[in-house]
């Protein structure tokens, strides 16, 4: 069976190194992958929004099913294009993909579903978004509707900042035609939870639960970035809290979008914060998260290529998705100066017996040595009875991984431990 595998990041080399676990799978090609990748699967230097070259290359390589990981080339209708030469996907088509490319429509159908999240307003005129952030209550938060790799979220602390993003949003362009329309809601605060959770568009099935850490410095300071550590579970997504999302966010999302005639099938991401008010959504995405998915598949103890396919075939109600009750950690080593700027090509050297449990974002092969080649490099994850325990052995992992300019976050992990500490 040949496998392809869209996407070059951490949470492809994740997704790649469980699907191996499958024996039934000969060959498995990433397009585009990256030097790290290259270990675990065929690289193959295409473009993941390049549709029709990805297309072109499944139809001449025998591909017989394909997964595709990241939000631009499912927003652009990669799965429509590659089910309409006959190739199984795992992932959303285009119409149910806008779950994550307009966030318009995301509110929009909370709102129609009452489904719980923050209040908000929508803008297309950027005089009238002027007028209403000129006196919204502080701090507000400003969305472009679009994707905008991240950056698009912008919490104002006062009503200069908030005027200032409206105008690099609408005016500027500053995310394109992401911009043209903006959303302005209510700040909530709580612990946020991710979940990501397999759907068929009748059934949903959860996976274990994870903690982001999203700042790039130590206590939550400096810049958004991609991701620079994870944790599973998450110690705030008690049984109590997961019953209430399953009844008031997942199933209703799932009949939601069936009822709009877009039936969600792939992996749906919840970003989830836990407020006085109960669990609201912040953000859907409409893929597996980066780096969530390096400490969840980890603790996936049944098949995930199974599991995608019953996925694709709308028998997931029968299939076995199972978690151990372990716990993941998952640090990042980034390159210095991240998420501004920062030099590349330098080499990397990882022991032998780390390898297994590195996941590989931002580096290529040069002479074939592994070289930095972008600001996250890399993830390293470990499994383990209690969180401390993981933490700690993912830390002792990260120092015996050497690159020049690395950094990395001291304190992954430290939040959730004081809780559980705490309980
Ligand atoms: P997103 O790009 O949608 O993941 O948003 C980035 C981050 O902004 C989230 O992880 C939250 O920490 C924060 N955020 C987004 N919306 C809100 C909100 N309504 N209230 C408070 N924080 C928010
Ligand atoms: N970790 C957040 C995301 O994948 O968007």
């Amino acid at each position: 069976m040949n496998l392809l595998v869209v996407g070059g990041g951490g949470r492809e080399h994740a997704i790649i190194k469980k699907l191996r676990e499958n024996p039934e799978i000969d060959v498995i090609y990433a397009l585009p992958g990256n030097g790290g990748i290259a270990q675990d699967a065929q690289c193959v230097p295409i473009k993941a929004t390049d549709i029709p070259g990805i297309v072109g290359f499944a139809a001449e390589n025998q591909v017989d099913y394909a997964v595709v990981a990241p939000d631009d080339p499912l927003v652009l209708g990669l799965v429509d294009a590659l089910e309409d030469k006959g190739i199984p996907c795992f992932g959303p088509r285009k119409n149910a993909a806008v779950i994550e490319g307009s966030k318009v429509f995301s509110k929009n159908l909370m709102k129609k579903y009452g489904i719980p999240t923050a209040s908000y307003e929508v803008f297309d005129d950027p005089e009238e978004a002027l007028r209403y952030v000129a006196d919204a209550p502080l701090p507000t938060v400003i969305k472009a509707d679009g994707l905008a790799l991240g950056k698009g979220v912008i919490i104002a602390g006062s009503h200069e900042e908030a005027e200032e993003a409206v105008r690099s949003i609408m005016e500027e362009k500053k995310f394109g035609a992401s911009g043209d329309q903006i959303v302005v809601e209510e700040f909530l605060t709580g612990p946020e939870v991710s979940v990501l959770a397999f759907t068929d568009g009748h059934t949903v099935k959860p996976m274990v639960s994870s903690m982001d850490h999203k700042r790039a410095l130590d206590g939550d300071k400096g810049l958004n970035t991609g991701g620079m550590g994870t944790i599973a579970p998450n110690p705030f997504y008690t049984k109590e809290v997961a019953d209430r999302c399953m009844e008031e966010i997942f199933l209703p999302t799932i009949r939601a979008m069936n009822a709009e005639g877009r039936p969600f099938k792939g992996c749906l991401y919840f970003g989830l914060m836990i407020t006085e008010n109960g669990p609201k959504v912040i953000e859907y995405n409409c893929r597996f998260g980066d780096p969530e998915t390096q400490v969840v598949l980890p603790l996936l103890e049944s098949d995930l290529f199974t599991i995608m396919k019953a996925v694709t075939d709308e028998k997931l109600e029968e299939t076995e998705v199972c978690f151990s009750d372990k716990n993941a950690a998952c640090v990042v080593m980034a390159s210095e100066g991240y998420p501004v700027s920062y030099e590349k090509g330098f080499e990397i050297t990882i022991p032998e017996d780390v390898l297994p449990s590195v996941y590989v974002a931002g580096a290529a092969l040069s002479d074939g040595k592994l070289v930095t080649s972008g600001g996250r490099v890399l993830g390293v994850t470990a499994v383990s009875d209690t969180l401390k325990d993981a933490l700690d052995k993912a830390y002792v992992s990260v120092c015996r991984i050497h690159f020049s300019n690395a950094f990395w976050r001291r304190d992954i992990g430290a939040r959730a431990l004081k809780i559980t500490e705490e309980a």
